[in-house]
């Protein structure tokens, strides 16, 4: 019987010892691949985004993946065969939605800062909605679409001023926060948007953090919202979409955020209580489709024992998994391989021989950690995994210390894809040149 890590993720998980996602065991991928290696699950994600599709049944709503939380083209491809649209940030977003088959028709372009060139590319290319962040980007889009002799769907994003009680970096519906339409001035900017005549209101969108756990920020959003939508229409500003954002939380150690399914019950419940059931509804997660479908396995390079604490110095750095460096987050990390007589914990293994280890990668920086105070049972040369990467982290991935990006596998069912070679020195070194002297 398989030993399923992640609850409600059965595809990545022990079979007699071995740690394997879906059919294929992750030892045989880190052997001809090598490490840090990230594998990903399809089944998960399509299990991931059926949760929300069984939320929405019966309802006309629309799946916009935020491809910030894992972009890579074979992920995109996953998402834009299940029928989903796109949430961009980027025209290099935009570039890779049409790379990997999707449709611009079914791409929301969000962010506080869009420059001219994104607006027009956007354009041109026929996105269906920007979701606007400030007057003065309503001006600049008008004056751009104008340009192009196009005229431009947006929605206003409003900050409702809820706390998601997340980390602060990814709280972004507070009233100190860069983000979104102040919420009492949020009236006039609709005024003003419905007034320009490169423009057409279309929607309004929110989106108050990410890695969100409770389900109250949630519901007391969706109330500001539709609180805000009754004055908007009050003044004849027709609102034809409610977009809720992402920010959907998953496990990473023991967090119970609420299933996304159950969650949009409970929305539509309150949606439908006052009137909205029946609008066309949008939402954008990243996380919560792609972020425990992925793992990142790394070496064991060397144990190196200190005074204070004990080292386990692994293949993948914080170039590869920012997240604990950034905002000191937890990663779950475990042996891919475990005696069969032993009961598989979350980064503990054989606890008999287990020592504390602080696991670091090669980067020369202090703050380049993985898990701090982890008891774990390795030696020099073991495979580990670090787990809940799929969301965050490639995505982030930078060329630190000269640092190639890994190599990525989509594994579905029997057949390992390769989505993403391991990046060269080469590769980054490319685009750079020699001064003439
Ligand atoms: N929509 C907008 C406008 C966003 O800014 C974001 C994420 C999302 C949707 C998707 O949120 P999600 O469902 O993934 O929570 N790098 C951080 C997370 C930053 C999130 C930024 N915005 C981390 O590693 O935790």
């Amino acid at each position: 019987m398989p030993h399923e890590l992640l609850p409600g993720h059965p595809h990545i998980a022990y079979k007699n010892g071995d740690l394997y996602v879906e059919n294929q065991r992750v030892a045989d991928l880190a052997s001809q691949h090598s490490t840090p290696l990230f594998v990903y699950s399809k089944a998960s994600m399509l299990d991931a985004l059926a949760a929300y599709q069984r939320g929405f049944a019966g309802r006309k709503a629309r799946i916009h993946y935020a491809m910030k939380a894992n972009s890579s083209l074979g992920v995109l491809q996953v998402f834009a065969q299940a029928g989903c649209g796109f949430d961009i940030v980027s025209g290099g977003e935009l570039e890779r939605v049409i790379a990997a088959g999707g449709d611009p028709a079914l791409v929301i372009f969000s962010g506080v800062g869009k420059t001219r060139a994104e607006m027009k590319q956007a354009l041109q290319a026929g996105v269906g909605c920007f979701n606007v962040e400030s007057e003065a980007e309503l001006e600049v889009l008008s004056e751009m679409a104008i340009s192009v002799g196009k005229t431009a769907n947006v929605s206003l994003r409003v900050n409702p001023n809820v706390d998601p009680q997340t980390h602060p970096y990814i709280s972004t519906g507070l009233k100190g926060s860069k983000f979104g339409v102040a919420h009492d001035r949020t009236v006039q900017t609709y005024q003003r948007a419905a007034a320009l005549p490169g423009l057409k209101v279309i929607g309004i969108d929110c989106h108050i953090g990410s890695q969100i756990v409770l389900e109250s920020p949630y519901l007391d959003a969706v109330d500001r919202m539709l609180d805000l939508v009754e004055s908007i229409e009050a003044v004849g500003i027709p609102i034809h979409h409610l977009d809720f954002g992402g920010g959907l939380g998953i496990n990473y150690n023991g967090e119970t955020p609420p299933a996304a399914d159950d969650l949009w019950h409970k929305l539509l419940a309150k949606l439908d209580a006052r009137g909205f059931g029946q609008r066309q509804l949008m939402i954008e997660p990243g996380r919560s489709l792609v972020g425990n479908a992925g793992i990142c396995v790394t070496e064991v390079l060397y144990l190196k024992p200190g005074e204070q604490k004990n080292f386990c110095i692994i293949d993948a750095a914080m170039n590869d998994l920012p997240r604990p460096a950034m905002y000191q987050a937890y990663h779950a990390i475990i042996n891919i391989a475990i005696q069969a007589t032993n009961t598989p914990a979350r980064g503990i293994n054989d606890t008999k021989n287990a020592i504390v280890y602080d696991v670091v990668g090669p980067v020369c920086e202090s703050g380049d950690w993985i898990g701090r105070d982890r008891t774990l049972n390795v030696k020099q040369g073991d495979l580990l995994a670090v787990l809940s990467a799929g969301a965050y982290c490639m995505s982030m991935a930078s060329n630190y210390n000269t640092r190639g990006r890994a190599a990525e596998i989509l594994v579905d069912g029997d057949k390992p894809h390769v989505i993403r070679q391991r990046e060269t020195t080469a590769d980054q070194i490319r685009a750079e040149f020699l001064i003439n002297v």
